[in-house]
């Protein structure tokens, strides 16, 4: 059973399928595409509770989780309560990314490069901290913001204007009143995931995502426009950094602080001169990371993620395509903000060739018509030998399929190879 309605959730259940032909899935809620190959189970709530009885009503032999919403509310615990198979953390391993002062003390604590930062809990203790501060500068929710908690702010002005709101509009509720407000890092960005039991870990495929809704990295961040792998600049030497300054100082963390971790981990990272540091770490596959990621998985996911959940990852390995990745997020047009839903999407079958992939992420089926239901519509995705091939069979693709309002980003993989 996958959890979660997202193109994540949808590359989750297609990889599972094409390993285990004759697996029956389940997922909840679903979306449009998933729907074609489980039975989507149409419960929109996070309560652990419900889901482990779905679970136990249906026999399902193993669950994964995709959004960190769930896993924040003890989902993985309560399975575990109850004998269930799931691969996602416990809901103490999820404030890794449900508290983000959490993480930093976390990173802190085992010693692994992070930008320096300070806390507030109050607007003015705030305006005296950025009083103080070089700009640009960034201001961070602590707590679950979908993605809207974080301002890299380019002046004073703009940084004490989010505190208001935060302090005064209460955007993101009261319950929660922290702040982190740390130096802001150059350099490129990247994705690095892992499967971790928490003793041992087997790496993912590295992925370049593109947070801003516009060409050339403009305007405000989104979830993920779209996303590559292997990104142009990763090589076995950064690799090899990664992993002896964030990965292991981070599995002995868990280890020494007894958080029983089994699942994804991902470490979005910052490849500044001084080396890679740690921004965030999300406790779940990434979305549209997971888009480009699997497709080059060439051993059965499934195998891997029952091994993290038992603790026998030692025993486990994956091997990796050659081929590279690139998938193109097709958005509602307004998103980030405000975008209509219900528009009929037409063509999607018309561009089922052997190696492109759509993947659904805001669909829901009616009437046999596939609708767009949220804010990011659909993943484009391809594999092929070089990004150049690859990007014109997206490219094609992202024309082929129609929408109204269609929009999306037309330079995802281009510094690759201009
Ligand atoms: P987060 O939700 O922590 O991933 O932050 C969202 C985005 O803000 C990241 O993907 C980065 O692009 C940016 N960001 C966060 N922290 C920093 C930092 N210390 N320096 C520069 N950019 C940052
Ligand atoms: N693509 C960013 C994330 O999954 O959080």
């Amino acid at each position: 059973m996958v959890v979660g309605s997202g193109g994540r959730e949808h590359a989750l259940a297609w990889k599972i399928k094409k390993d285990n032909p004759t697996a029956e899935l389940f997922a909840i809620p679903g979306n449009g595409g998933i729907s074609e190959i489980a039975k989507c189970i149409p419960l929109f709530a996070e309560k652990p509770e419900q889901i482990v009885d779905i679970a136990i009503q249906n026999n399902i032999g193993f669950t994964v989780v995709g959004p960190e919403v769930y896993l924040t509310a003890g989902i993985t615990d309560e399975f575990t309560k109850k004998n269930l198979k799931i691969f996602g953390p416990s809901k103490k391993g999820a404030m890794l990314e449900s508290s983000k002062l959490f993480a930093k003390e976390f990173m802190k604590r085992n010693k692994i490069p992070t930008a320096d930062f300070e806390v507030v809990d109050n607007y003015n203790d705030g305006v005296g901290v950025l009083e103080k501060r070089a700009f640009p500068c960034v201001v961070k929710y602590d707590g679950l913001a979908a993605g809207k908690g974080v301002l890299v702010a380019d002046n004073f002005n703009e940084a004490v204007d989010f505190l208001q709101k935060i302090y005064s509009d209460k955007i993101f509720g009261d319950t929660n009143n922290k702040v982190i407000i740390e130096d802001c890092l150059q350099g490129q960005e990247m994705s690095y995931l892992i499967f971790t039991d928490t003793m041992c870990f087997i790496p993912m495929a590295p992925a370049k995502d593109y947070k801003r809704i516009f060409d050339n990295n403009k305007g405000p961040n989104t979830g993920g426009m779209g996303c590559y792998s292997p990104p142009f600049f990763f090589s076995d030497k950064l690799e090899s950094r990664i992993q002896q300054e964030i990965v292991f100082p981070t599995l002995s963390g868990l280890a020494k602080e007894n958080i029983d971790y089994r699942g994804a981990l991902y470490f979005g990272l910052m490849l500044t001169r001084q080396g890679p540091y740690l921004l965030e770490y999300n406790v779940r596959f990434g979305d549209p990371e997971t888009q480009v990621i699997l497709p080059r998985l060439e051993s059965n996911l499934l195998d891997i993620m029952e091994a993290t959940a038992e603790q026998s990852l030692k025993k486990c390995s994956a091997e990796w395509s050659n081929k590279k990745s690139l998938a193109v997020i097709l958005a509602s047009s307004g998103y980030p903000g405000e975008y209509k839903t219900g528009k009929e999407i037409t063509n999607i079958e018309k561009t089922k060739t052997s190696d492109v992939v759509i993947f659904h992420s805001g669909t829901k089926k009616e009437d046999g018509k596939i609708l767009t239901a949220g804010g990011r519509v659909l993943a484009v995705a391809a594999t092929g030998d070089n990004f150049e091939e690859i990007r014109q069979k997206v490219y094609r693709a992202v024309d082929i399929i129609n929408f109204e309002g269609k929009y999306y980003r037309k330079d995802i993989g281009l510094e690759s190879f201009i």
